[in-house]
């Protein structure tokens, strides 16, 4: 399979929703959305467009996603189709995470990840992935926040997804 396929079948994989969780999960979106606002809105860096969410289905994205920019896109899906997360029946996921080139290593990254995952474990969500990830940079980053590689997938090339369980 061609890394341009590869990435297809994730995203096509991360799209597969089950539209009754819709309501159960909008208030912790909503949450998620409001403590992630928190941290962004007070970066001079981040426009207040781009600092700006909707939430779309089960899925929490920044307004504006330009060159450059801050990007969020972050979502609740049931991960059956990921071998790995086999037997859990919602997971976290970011599938893209941006923060503007000047303001990279200064912990927005890492203060967005954690209010991410703290909302969903408090809702009784406890698996979290990254998808999309296109560079060592960014490996390494997530392996920060906890994150590893699954050993057990064809999902070992470009754009790499990683995955975290929290007990
Ligand atoms: C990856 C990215 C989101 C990280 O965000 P960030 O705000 O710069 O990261 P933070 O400053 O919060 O860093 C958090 C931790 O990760 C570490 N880290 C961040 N970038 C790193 C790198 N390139 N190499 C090693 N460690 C790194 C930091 O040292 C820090 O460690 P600490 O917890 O010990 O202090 C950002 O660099 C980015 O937008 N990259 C381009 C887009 C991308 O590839 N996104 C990933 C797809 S989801």
């Amino acid at each position: 399979m061609s890394e341009t396929q590869n990435a297809d079948e994730v995203i096509r994989k991360l799209e597969e929703r089950n539209t009754s969780d819709e309501t159960r999960f909008q208030p912790v979106l909503s949450r998620a959305q409001e403590k992630i606002q928190a941290i962004v809105s007070t970066q001079p860096l981040i426009s207040k467009e781009d600092a700006d969410f909707r939430i779309d289905r089960l899925d929490l994205t920044s307004t504006y996603f330009q060159s450059g920019a801050f990007a969020l896109w972050a979502g609740i899906l049931r991960p059956q189709t990921f071998p790995s997360l086999m037997g859990e029946q919602f997971a976290g996921v970011i599938k893209n995470l941006r923060i503007p080139k000047d303001l990279r290593g200064s912990g927005i990254g890492k203060q967005i990840v954690q209010a991410w995952e703290s909302t969903l474990s408090a809702h009784g969500i406890k698996s979290f992935l990254a998808t999309n990830i296109k560079d060592e940079e960014a490996i390494q980053f997530w392996r920060r926040q906890g994150y590893g590689i699954p050993e057990d997938e064809g999902y070992k090339k470009i754009p790499y997804y990683m995955m975290k369980k929290n007990d």
